[in-house]
């Protein structure tokens, strides 16, 4: 998809140096992709919250080569320093590109780019950092050719280039939730590409926190990557896939009628969906910690005795990630304060909120 030979630079006509700059947030999945075929495509359709506070900063410059060559000509720094095991996954990435974006062997290429939440904690950097390139690309193809004027195409190609490098990116183009994967529940949905699902929200969905708990900051013992491939072999797949089809479409309706009980429902059984299939993969993988256990125990009495609307859901990893609406942030922070953050990895949380979407700088 988006293949364009024509998008070739005139030699005689350079373009002048330049930067791009986009930030871009995280996003959190309340119906989860877990399973993946062919190229990087989804096995059930996933549904997630845009974040706001974390976020990928990433810079793209660029100039023509002097000389031309094959080469894909890329430096990478990441926080500031060069990071050469990151060079070499975005090299490949981009070389995987030159279809979409053929002017890219034609220039040198400088990537800068840091996250504002730790790396490989469970909290998704890939979807923040792949939907931050994808969004520069983007830029630079529309910038040197105008070929993606239209708010809507430009979108939809960096939605589809954010999924080639990581799943999960894809949902990260968009303000206040995406959906991403074929559903008859919502329509123009895709398996290439995520689509808006801001139109899908009642207003209490707008002002919504995602404060996360940070059990630890160990990195992940098994990647995403790995996670997926488990479940080709993982007997419960072909069920799972369809229990998340039908989930999806239950949520959207909870989610335009503001029914936050169906919603907390479907978000810790999707969570937990998610941590089940991986202790009956082969090899199994347990990534909840005690701390997570015990939250989560914390999170049901709590809702239990005050009613109030407070749920969780959980990455591939050990953090819980507390959701609740905006109306009732100020006794939640208190109760973190004073019983949840004793859990956390050196008492830290991460106060997060769905947000506007990616922002170009
Ligand atoms: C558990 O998008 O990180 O966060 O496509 O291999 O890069 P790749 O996987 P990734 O998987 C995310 C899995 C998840 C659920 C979700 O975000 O939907």
């Amino acid at each position: 998809m988006y293949e364009n030979p024509r998008l070739i630079l005139d030699s005689s006509n350079p373009p002048e140096p330049g930067e791009i700059l986009w930030r871009t947030p995280s996003n959190i999945a309340i119906i989860k992709y877990w399973g993946k075929h062919g190229v990087q495509l989804p096995r059930n359709p996933s549904l997630s919250l845009t974040l706001a506070a974390s976020c990928t900063d990433t810079v793209l410059e660029y100039a023509m080569k002097e000389a031309p060559d094959n080469a894909i000509d890329l430096e990478f720094y990441f926080h500031g320093e060069e990071n050469e095991a990151f060079r070499t996954k975005t090299l490949a990435f981009l070389e995987s590109l030159t279809p979409q974006f053929p002017f890219l062997r034609q220039l040198q290429l400088t990537v800068r780019t840091g996250n504002s939440f730790p790396h490989s904690t469970g909290i998704a950097s890939s979807a923040s950092g792949m939907a931050a390139l994808a969004l520069c690309l983007c830029s630079l193809e529309d910038r040197l050719f105008g070929t993606l004027q239209e708010a809507d195409n430009f979108d939809t190609k960096a939605s589809c280039i954010a999924r080639l490098g990581s799943g999960s990116a894809c949902r990260s183009i968009f303000p206040y939730a995406a959906v991403w994967g074929a559903t008859p529940a919502v329509s123009g949905s895709s398996d290439q590409f995520a689509v808006p699902a801001e139109d899908l929200l009642h207003p209490v969905f707008k002002d919504f926190h995602d404060d996360i708990l940070i059990v630890s900051t160990a990195e992940k013992s098994v990647s995403s990557r790995a996670g997926h491939a488990l479940m080709e072999g993982n007997p419960y797949a072909e069920p799972r896939y369809a229990q998340a089809r039908n989930r999806l479409t239950v949520l959207v309706d909870a989610l335009r009628t503001g029914d936050l009980e169906t919603f907390g429902k479907i978000a810790e059984d999707e969570a937990l969906t998610l941590h089940a299939l991986m202790m009956c993969s082969n090899p199994s993988f347990m990534l909840l910690r005690p701390d997570t256990v015990a939250l989560i125990e914390k999170i049901h009495a709590y809702r239990r005795d005050t009613k109030h609307p407070v749920y969780f859901t959980l990455d591939a990893g050990p953090n819980i990630h507390l959701l609740y609406p905006g109306e009732i942030v100020a006794e939640v922070r208190g109760w973190i304060e004073d019983d949840l953050k004793q859990h956390c990895a050196d008492e830290w949380v991460i106060q997060d909120w769905v947000g506007e979407g990616p922002e170009e700088l």
